[in-house]
């Protein structure tokens, strides 16, 4: 920390010398102390902590054995259950604005059956790290740059592998104008790799208040495996505590930028691994000339670093491209492709007197930001969540990814991701369906049975591709919607058990849709009634036709059987013949099945005509009609 206990009264000086211009950062940022129990200020940067009680309702507080230093927010922890699910803190931002967030991790000490937690991060729908803490006594940091998408932010922890999964701390720090901003943002995020301070006076970080934005500058004197190894020889650490000037893109701490390293022999050299890569990242080095140079001195050198291309040739004279000393001059790539071990060296061109010089460095990987659900299928699942007495996806975050809320089905194969299912089967949801329901286009199934919603019956209109509707065991009221039989779709319907009234649209009626619409008191086949009516209109004329065709079939009958009785001795021909009309007789039975399915569908016919149990007569009177017909015709032949 930049500021211990014992310096508090020069923090406060810091503190009230930078409040004038930052206060509008300072109030706006949020630190959150995860597991803790009260709200304090930490009196070591003046910031305001507040527990995490009132944002997070799963999990729980567990204090940290013998926690790292005596940090407040280190004291304890929030532990979340080894399951599938994820849990997440929602922070609120402003729309296109850029942010710095920051969660950090601290187990506190390990008692002996516990295992080292492993686990993942994530930002939104997006895969922000893998937390695998190695070193219980060691703070684990993971920054991210963001412009934010929409009004807020989730945060979650999820997917353990070993151990409980933790977070300690939580903070977000909104950024000032154009810092960090990438000509990629809409499609990526900025995780930081390494941010380091370079000539640091101590191992402490250096961050708010003597960063306004209270990044974490890293000091380079920190020992740590692979962490800034393989200095050359000559490199000498120099200060200075002449105000330097920042007014560049990043705006550095002028703290950061009044130490630098020096290479006196003509060389500087570092290697360290950045966690995450290979990737892309974006790279900053930070210089300012805080040495004063002689009228015949200079400091030219260049960057050798093989990934980094053209940019080789590159000569750096800090004070002329800065147009001054003790002034930044802030080279950037902007995509630059980096491995999993970084190795850099500045050497000073031969025509330069002194050794290349650095203040700092930041290297921050590119996140490809990850699908999220559609906005407008979100707004109605928390619409339906917040209906619901029963606690549905509390702080879930994102309801299909990475992992999907147990009461959502969502399509994997849409950008942005849709919601297919909804089910909130006796849930205990209360009060009318949410009119938004209309614009979830990708919605096939529906279960909002064995609940108490009142109201109408939902807009489902645009509904195209919802097959199952399942609204049965409610208070819902009023008419059906005309559309609902022609929905495109729609295959299975149930209503029972609700308040509707009005006429059935005739659609749902044709026997395509599974309906079922019982205990409705106030329901009715209106429009059915004609229609049945005209159907027994038709069935009668039909069945008078039959009659019609009986009679002459019966005396066609009689007069084959005179007929047959004079011809009775070729009897074989006619017994054989019999055999092979067979086939054809079908052939016309078969045919008459389907006259009279496409002109009355079963259940039509069952309907309106209740003792009309005479169907299969019907069917065989028909067929032995045929039947003798076709024999008598061979018969007479
Ligand atoms: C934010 O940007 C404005 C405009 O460049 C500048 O005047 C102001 O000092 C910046 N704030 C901080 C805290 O750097
Ligand atoms: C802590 O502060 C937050 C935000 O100001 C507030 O909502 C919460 O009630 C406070 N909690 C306690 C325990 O005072
Ligand atoms: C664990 O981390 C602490 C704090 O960073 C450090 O002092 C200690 O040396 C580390 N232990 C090991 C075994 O690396
Ligand atoms: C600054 O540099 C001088 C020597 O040049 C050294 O004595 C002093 O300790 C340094 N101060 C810090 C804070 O590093
Ligand atoms: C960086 O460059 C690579 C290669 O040209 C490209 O594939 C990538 O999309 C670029 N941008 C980012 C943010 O990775
Ligand atoms: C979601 O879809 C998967 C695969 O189609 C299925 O196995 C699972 O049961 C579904 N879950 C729900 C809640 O419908
Ligand atoms: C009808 O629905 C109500 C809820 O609206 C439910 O309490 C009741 O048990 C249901 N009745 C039947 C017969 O299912």
């Amino acid at each position: 920390m930049p500021c211990s206990m014992s310096s508090s009264f020069n923090c406060l000086v810091i503190f009230l010398y930078f409040a004038s211009s930052v206060v509008c950062q300072v109030e706006e940022f949020v630190s959150i102390d995860c597991g803790g129990t009260r709200n304090y200020t930490d009196p070591s940067t003046g910031l305001a902590w507040i527990s995490d009680l009132g944002l997070m309702s799963q999990g729980t507080s567990v204090q940290a054995e013998n926690p790292n230093g005596n940090l407040m927010q280190y004291q304890s922890r929030r532990e979340f259950p080894i399951d599938s699910k994820k849990y997440c803190y929602t922070l609120s931002t402003e729309e296109r604005r850029r942010y710095l967030i920051r969660a950090t991790f601290q187990y506190g000490s390990l008692k002996s059956e516990d295992t080292y937690p492993k686990f993942e991060l994530y930002l939104d729908a997006t895969q922000w790290s893998t937390v695998t803490i190695f070193n219980a006594s060691r703070t684990y940091v993971n920054e991210m740059i963001i412009r934010a998408s929409s009004g807020s932010v989730d945060v979650c922890i999820c997917c353990a592998t070993t151990g409980f999964p933790f977070i300690s701390t939580l903070e977000l720090r909104p950024l000032n104008l154009s810092m960090y901003a990438t000509d990629f943002e809409d499609h990526f995020f900025l995780t930081v790799a390494a941010r380091v301070n370079f000539g640091a006076p101590s191992i402490d970080v250096i961050r708010y208040p003597d960063d306004p934005y209270d990044r974490i500058w890293d000091s380079d004197l920190v020992k740590r495996q692979n962490y800034l190894v393989g200095v050359a020889s000559g490199t000498q650490r120099i200060n200075t505590s002449r105000d330097v000037n920042t007014n560049s893109r990043e705006y550095p701490p002028v703290k950061v930028m009044q130490t630098a390293v020096v290479g006196t022999k003509g060389l500087l050299t570092y290697r360290l691994n950045l966690d995450g890569f290979p990737a892309y990242a974006r790279a900053y080095a930070y210089f300012a000339e805080i040495e004063d140079l002689g009228a015949d001195e200079s400091r030219k050198f260049k960057l050798e670093q093989p990934s980094l291309g053209d940019s080789n040739s590159a000569v750096v004279n800090i004070a002329e491209n800065a147009n001054g000393d003790y002034t930044l001059y802030e080279p950037s790539y902007m995509n630059v492709s980096l491995e999993f071990v970084l190795s850099f060296s500045f050497k000073k061109t031969t025509d330069s007197t002194r050794g290349p010089l650095l203040n700092a460095l930041e290297i921050s990987k590119y996140v490809r930001i990850a699908t999220k659900t559609d906005r407008q299928d979100l707004n109605v699942l928390n619409a339906l969540r917040f209906m619901s007495a029963e606690s549905l996806s509390v702080d879930e975050g994102d309801p299909c990814v990475p992992t999907h809320w147990d009461w959502v089905n969502c399509s994997s194969s849409t950008t942005p991701l849709r919601i297919t299912k909804i089910d909130l089967s006796g849930k205990n949801v209360k009060g009318e369906i949410p009119l938004e329901l209309n614009n979830m286009q990708e919605l096939i199934e529906l279960w909002l049975d064995g609940n108490y919603l009142t109201g109408p019956f939902p807009d489902i209109s645009n509904l195209i591709n919802l097959k199952i509707l399942h609204l049965e065991n409610n208070k819902l009221t009023g008419p059906l919607p005309s559309y609902l039989g022609s929905l495109p779709s729609l295959q299975e319907l149930y209503i029972q058990n609700n308040s509707f009234s009005g006429e059935i649209p005739a659609g749902l009626l044709t026997g395509k849709i599974t309906f079922n619409f019982e205990d409705n008191l106030r329901l009715h086949k209106g429009a059915q009634k004609q229609k049945h009516f005209k159907l027994i209109i038709g069935i009668s004329v039909g069945v008078l036709a039959i009659v019609s065709i009986l009679l002459i079939g019966s005396l066609l009958l009689l007069r084959n059987l005179q007929r047959r009785s004079s011809h009775q001795r070729s009897n074989e021909k006619g017994d054989s013949m019999r055999i092979s009309t067979k086939p054809s007789t079908r052939h016309s039975i078969s045919r008459m099945d389907e006259g009279i399915a496409c002109y009355i569908t079963l259940p039509d016919l069952e309907e309106a005509t209740n003792n009309f149990s005479k169907k299969n007569w019907q069917r065989k009177l028909w067929i032995s009609l045929l039947w003798e017909d076709e024999r008598w015709k061979r018969g007479s032949s």
